[in-house]
């Protein structure tokens, strides 16, 4: 029998290395495509959904179904739209379901596929970031197993195959340190978008790249690692690694550190997710480490990147600070791409609404549900536009310099 697939964000960086893979392993004679997800991209999600013969193809924005319905004319793949269709689709039985979508709009079909559950590989980040408790116990009712693909929680979680949670130390989180990383704050306040956009070792959707020159895409991996491993806040460490060859490490009480090393190719982490338990043949470089000669470590540096000192502050308030943090920063992120405030007033902005959300955000429990966490995500989001218009406001009367 075919195993059945789902790709949500099927037509993103880490969805079309998804649609690759799955295409190098046999394609629609291999697998069964339930369900592919897009956004603005309908040509290449109808595209994609042709090749693989997939069953559904959804665009979560309405106005696109009509170039996706007119795409597909022909074949035999069912076109919806829309935010709701989104989550049906991704309720519909599968063994194996990749979440890609890009920010916290993936965490609604992420819970409904991991309430169903089969395999939740999981590069959406924000999901546990914003919801890891709910997700995690969404996944134990419906059955769900979460396999990590973000670079960095691949490494651990194959570090850790066959170790005992007890006995872990430190989770070591590798950070490239992004374009700016030996840039001062002056020069980082002049950053174009351009410049943010450009990553010296990974190709990544642009979401993703600025928030790795801001450090705020490893905040977020720090939540991420409290919450897919269950360790203490102080037991996640970040150091700079400029090379991206140790992808992360996991320290042990007995002084041990193990590390997955590999090339800086996220078809790495999706295929060890798409075949796991077990390990296929990818297509992949390999390092060779002659060639490598030397791997750099350098410690962060928080007073440079505050994304991480931001994160530390949300790990320590608990609750639902993660939702606070990733709104603000989503909202502040869409306001640098629309060239509406500068590199450097990203954090500044995440740091105004934690100020004024994270203590009630914290109040949250472990049992809080979508709605809270959407309400806070609105909240944060608001917050930032309300201090975008103080500002604005500031400087045309002079109060800001
Ligand atoms: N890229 C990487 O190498 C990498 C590595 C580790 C983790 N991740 C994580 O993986 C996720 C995807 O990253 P990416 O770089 O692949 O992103 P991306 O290239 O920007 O692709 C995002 C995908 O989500 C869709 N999308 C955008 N807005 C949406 C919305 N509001 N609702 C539903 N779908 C929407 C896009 O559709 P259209 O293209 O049709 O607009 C696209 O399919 C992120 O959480 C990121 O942090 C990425």
């Amino acid at each position: 029998m075919r195993r059945r697939v789902s790709i949500f964000g099927a037509t993103g960086s880490v969805g079309c290395n998804t649609v690759a893979l799955i295409e190098a392993q046999g394609g629609a004679e291999a697998y069964e495509v339930v369900a592919l997800s897009g956004a603005g991209n309908v040509a290449l999600l109808a595209e994609q959904a042709r090749r693989l013969r997939a069953r559904i193809a959804v665009t979560v924005t309405p106005g696109c179904y009509p170039a996706l319905r007119a795409a597909l004319a022909g074949s035999s793949v069912e076109a919806a739209a829309g935010a709701e269709a989104l989550v049906a689709a991704a309720a519909e039985p599968a063994d194996w379901t990749m979440s890609a979508i890009v920010g916290v709009a993936g965490l609604a079909p992420g819970l409904a596929a991991a309430a169903r559950g089969g395999v939740l590989a999981l590069a959406n980040k924000e999901s546990l970031v914003c919801a890891g408790d709910l997700l995690k116990r969404t996944c134990a009712a419906g059955g769900a197993t979460l396999i990590p693909v973000d670079s960095e929680h691949s490494a651990i979680f194959q570090a850790l195959r066959g170790e005992r949670g007890g006995e872990v130390e430190r989770i070591i989180l590798t950070a490239s340190g992004g374009p700016f990383r030996d840039w001062s704050r002056a020069q980082m306040a002049r950053a174009t978008l351009a410049q943010a956009v450009a990553h010296p070792n990974w190709t990544m959707g642009q979401r993703i790249s600025i928030d790795s020159a801001t450090m705020f895409n490893k905040a977020l991996e720090v939540l991420e690692a409290k919450q897919l491993f269950d360790v203490a806040p102080d037991q996640v460490e970040v150091v700079v690694h400029p090379q991206s060859v140790v992808h992360s490490m996991v320290g042990f009480r007995d002084g041990a550190i193990i590390a997955q090393l590999g090339p800086s190719d996220m078809r790495g982490a999706i295929g060890f997710a798409l075949n796991w338990p077990r390990r296929a043949p990818l297509p992949v470089a390999r390092l060779d480490f002659a060639a490598l000669a030397r791997l750099d470590f350098a410690p962060a540096d928080p007073a440079r990147f505050p994304a991480l000192r931001l994160a530390r502050e949300a790990l320590a308030l608990g609750g639902l600070a993660g939702a606070v943090l990733n709104g603000a920063k989503e909202a502040a992120l869409d306001a640098f791409i629309a060239g509406r405030v500068g590199f450097l007033d990203m954090a500044d902005l995440v740091e105004h609404v934690m100020e004024r959300l994270g203590a009630d955000a914290a109040r949250h429990g472990a049992d809080a549900g979508l709605d809270a966490v959407m309400a806070l995500d609105a909240a944060a989001r608001r917050g930032v536009a309300e201090r975008m218009d103080g500002m604005a406001l500031g400087a045309r009367t002079g109060v800001w310099s």
